[in-house]
């Protein structure tokens, strides 16, 4: 019998990944490793809630994969179980990131203590105050010590200031039996030392808990725990774990970060047939990740700066190390924008969005100056420019435009 068309789909088995879950950000982890210090320090503070008596709140502060979120609501979790029988406290997880201004928060909230469907909190419509005093009847009735976790409390509060946060911090009170306590998570210091005002930091940052970034070797034990039941055995080679977690400490001992490295270079492997996932793979995995951010990023630009950016890659070089230079890039841009059709910026508005392209980490400017004659910036596109260019150059915006105009560098501004 002839072979099924299909043979070699048939024939290729899963080889490497047995288990590709547990290496998604979104796993729990059974065991959170190097974090018992902070486990035990939130532990300590919100234990009274056991014996209905209010913890103090608690600000935590850590970079991003510092493992802040997974800590709390593994103690959430293990406090719901201890307090299984005498029901004295309920644990609230609320992400400000997804639910991120204040009546959406306390919507959430309220969702999750009322389940009489006919008394839910309408999804829009009351007064702030309307939901509030609500919230704190449903609070009070329960007759409970009411842990509310606030996550990513900088992103509510870029949007909307810390109203939100004063509200729940003084909802006491409002309360006769019941009690609230809140812990609120940033992975933004400058905003916890910095932006949040004095009136609230006092309050929410009753205890403050900081998670340091991992270190190297605590992100290989990290790894290694993961990949005991994530891969079969013996399809890493040695050098795999540690480089993954050498490239996540770099920036800020990121425990996410070098998970994801470590799957997309396992999915890179069983993609391609490997039977070993080695450090070349992570190579791979790493520029993956690194074009990803870009893609997401050049989404968000205006079509302005798109343009611009298109100039600065289309601006041939005039040095032997590759770099171009602001004027050389606005005449590439003045040429480029009448082709398009587009309004012509002056050179200062087109500098101005250069600068945000650097600070957005698509191109690196140095400024360089010329004596009398000014200054000017000498900039690179970094070492994605080939994919910077495609990626761009499939947006709507560029649909027919021909790259192939020479820049004249007579052209100046009518
Ligand atoms: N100590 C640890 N042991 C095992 N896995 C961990 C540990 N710390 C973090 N992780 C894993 O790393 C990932 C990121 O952790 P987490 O989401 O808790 O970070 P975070 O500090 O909340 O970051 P962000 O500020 O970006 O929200 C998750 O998949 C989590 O399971
Ligand atoms: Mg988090």
């Amino acid at each position: 019998m002839a072979d099924s068309i299909f043979k070699k789909y048939l024939e290729k088995k899963n080889n490497l990944i047995k288990n590709r879950g547990i290496l998604q950000a979104t796993y729990v982890p059974e065991v959170l490793l190097h974090r018992d210090h902070q486990i035990g320090e939130i532990v300590d503070i919100i234990a009274p809630s056991l014996n209905k008596d209010k913890p103090s709140n608690i600000l935590i502060i850590g970079q991003t994969g510092t493992g802040k979120t997974a800590v709390v609501n593994y103690v959430g979790h293990e406090l719901e179980k201890a307090d299984i029988e005498s029901n004295n406290c309920r644990y609230i997880y609320v992400n400000c990131e997804v639910i991120d201004t204040p009546y959406s928060i306390l919507y959430n909230i309220s969702n999750q203590i009322i389940t009489d469907p006919n008394k839910k909190i309408p999804f829009t419509g009351w007064s702030l105050e309307k939901i509030f005093n609500e919230l704190a009847k449903y609070i009070d009735d329960e007759d409970r010590v009411f842990i509310i976790v606030l996550d990513e409390i900088d992103m509510s509060f870029k949007k909307n200031g810390d109203d939100i946060f004063y509200y729940l911090t003084t909802i006491n009170e409002m309360l006769k039996k019941s009690r609230v306590s809140i812990i609120g998570i940033t992975n933004n210091s400058t905003f916890a030392e910095k932006l949040l005002s004095p009136r609230i930091k006092s309050r929410l940052g009753e205890e403050k808990i900081i998670f340091p970034p991992y270190t190297p070797e605590q992100l290989i034990d990290i790894l290694n725990n993961r990949i005991e039941y994530a891969l079969y055995p013996d399809v890493i080679d040695n050098s795999v774990i540690p480089y993954c977690a050498a490239i996540s400490a770099q920036g800020s001992g990121d425990a996410r970060k070098a998970l994801d490295l470590l799957r997309i270079s396992a999915d890179i492997a069983e993609r391609n047939g490997d039977s070993i996932i080695t450090s070349a793979h992570v190579d791979y995995a790493r520029q993956k990740i690194e074009l990803d951010a870009v893609v997401e990023v050049i989404k968000t630009l205006t079509e302005q700066s798109k343009i611009v950016l298109m100039s600065i890659i289309k601006t041939p070089s005039s040095n032997e190390t590759g770099s171009v230079t602001t004027g050389d890039v606005y005449t590439t841009y003045i040429e480029l924008s009448r082709n398009m059709g587009y309004n012509v910026l002056s050179q200062r508005m087109v500098a101005n969005l250069i600068s945000e392209l650097d600070m957005l980490g698509i191109i690196t400017a140095r400024v360089k100056s010329f004596g009398r004659g000014g200054r000017t910036k000498e900039i690179d596109v970094n070492k994605v420019s080939n994919d910077v260019f495609f990626i761009l150059s499939s947006d709507d915006i560029f649909r027919g435009v021909d790259f192939t105009f020479k820049p004249n560098k007579q052209t100046t501004l009518m």
